[in-house]
């Protein structure tokens, strides 16, 4: 691992900045060293002098410092490193960023750099989901910068629930690896990074429609009763935000998920198979189709209309018919197939086999299987994914989710490129 990597880690006024003393620790463990530039609200939350000592020099405050800037000033503080990390990134740093504004140390760096730069937002749920929020964040992602989390969860504010709260200092140093790594193809660079002047090369996707389906669904017994599974939309939902993020005009036809909806793209919200299959022929046409939901195999066959009472008689049966294979529909259209049409495997055995078989029962181009045999895999952070195809099998290293995305819409564009 080469001792030479490093990032400029710009710390926001957020509850979550106390993360970043941890997430500093840990990228020394690595190699990694930080500078820091502490915002002035973030010096609220951690001290200049606890960030410097784990980073092991002063962390930088002020952008009228003349002694920072004869060390080193605003503009190599900006470039002399490999990548900028946001972390948190608050509302506030999201909206600064996305209109370019420049009027402190670090939206100034932000502004200046010629690196990637890589954001874990970190806010109320409230201010995650407001339309401000999601325009910067949509503008974001146009503009190529990383993103990692939030995740959903429990907030610091009591009673406060959902998306908002700041990806784990590991989780955070996983997409900092990744961002890092020589192992990124380059067309995936192309359009997670920065490119001068946000080329076409930034957008290999531009001008085609992709359709994708994430998470599970949900097929009732009763009224409040409902067959499910673990899909928690996450993969999904990441190949969403990386193939906007690449420039397509993208649907995503979603079952009942708790992560939020992408920026910058349509979301069309379903709870059954049948309902998902209606709302994928009501999308199409496509070019590219990604079908990534954990669709319900079978329901129940005469779903009752009332809840269903515990009589103490005879226990219920349940009796289960088989659902519409929207995979299989969609591969065997005579006319408007997607040029290509891309299936998941989430297996527990024989995962390159099953999903060789699958690729030939469905009719698809693209089988993408994992194990979902352990744990953590469902509804976790990162993803072993094998790409197979009529070419063969290519695995790849376990990566996060977000990667997993980015590198699939990468391999895709390739595809589908006349
Ligand atoms: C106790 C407290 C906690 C806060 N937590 C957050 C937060 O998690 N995310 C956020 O976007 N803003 C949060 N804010 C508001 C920001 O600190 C405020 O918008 C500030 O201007 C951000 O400045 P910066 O983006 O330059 O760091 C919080 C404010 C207070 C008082």
């Amino acid at each position: 691992m080469s001792a030479s990597r490093s990032i400029l880690l710009i710390i926001g006024g957020g509850i979550a900045a106390y993360k970043c003393l941890e997430l500093i620790r840990r990228l020394k463990d690595r190699g990694i060293s930080s500078r820091v530039i502490l915002t002035k609200a973030g010096e609220q939350f951690v001290t200049p002098l606890s960030v410097s000592a784990l980073a092991g020099e002063r962390c930088f405050t002020d952008l009228f410092s003349l002694t920072d800037e004869a060390d080193i000033g605003h503009i190599a503080l900006s470039r002399s490193t490999d990548l900028l990390v946001v972390a948190p990134a608050t509302a506030d740093l999201i909206a600064k960023m996305a209109t370019g504004q420049a009027n402190d140390l670090a939206t100034t760096a932000l502004l200046a750099t010629d690196k990637r730069v890589l954001i874990a937002p970190a806010m109320n749920p409230r201010m995650w989901e407001h339309a401000a929020t999601r325009r910067n964040m949509a503008q974001l992602e146009r503009d190529g910068v990383l993103v990692v989390g939030p995740n959903s969860g429990a907030m610091a504010e009591r009673g406060e629930n959902g998306p908002g709260r700041m990806a784990e200092p590991m989780e955070i140093l996983a997409a900092i690896e990744q961002a890092l790594s020589s192992q990124v193809p380059p067309r995936a660079i192309g359009f997670l990074g920065r490119l001068p002047g946000g080329s076409a090369a930034a957008k290999p996707l531009a001008g085609k429609r992709v359709l994708i389906t994430s998470g599970p669904t949900h097929e009732p017994i009763d009224p409040v009763r409902f067959i499910a599974n673990r899909s928690s939309g996450k993969q999904g939902h990441a190949i969403a935000a990386a193939a906007a993020a690449a420039g397509a005009q993208v649907t995503l036809v979603s079952g009942p998920v708790t992560v939020p909806d992408p920026a910058g793209l349509t979301t069309i919200h379903v709870e059954s198979a049948r309902e998902m299959l209606a709302a994928v022929e009501g999308a199409l046409p496509a070019d590219i189709a990604i079908f990534a939901a954990a669709v319900a195999d079978w329901r129940v066959a005469d779903a009752a209309p009332e809840k269903m009472k515990k009589d103490g008689g005879a226990l219920p049966a349940l009796s289960l018919v088989e659902n519409p294979d929207i995979l299989a529909t969609v591969a065997a259209l005579k006319t408007g197939r997607p040029a290509v049409v891309v299936g998941f495997a989430a297996e527990t055995e024989h995962v390159v086999a099953h999903a060789q078989a699958k690729l030939a029962r469905k009719g698809c181009d693209l089988i993408v299987a994992n194990d979902v045999g352990g744990t953590g895999v469902m509804g976790g952070e990162s993803n072993t994914v094998h790409l197979v195809s009529r070419d063969g099998v290519e695995t790849w290293p376990t990566l996060p989710k977000t990667e997993v995305a980015s590198r699939l819409v990468a391999h895709l564009a390739g595809l589908a490129t006349p």
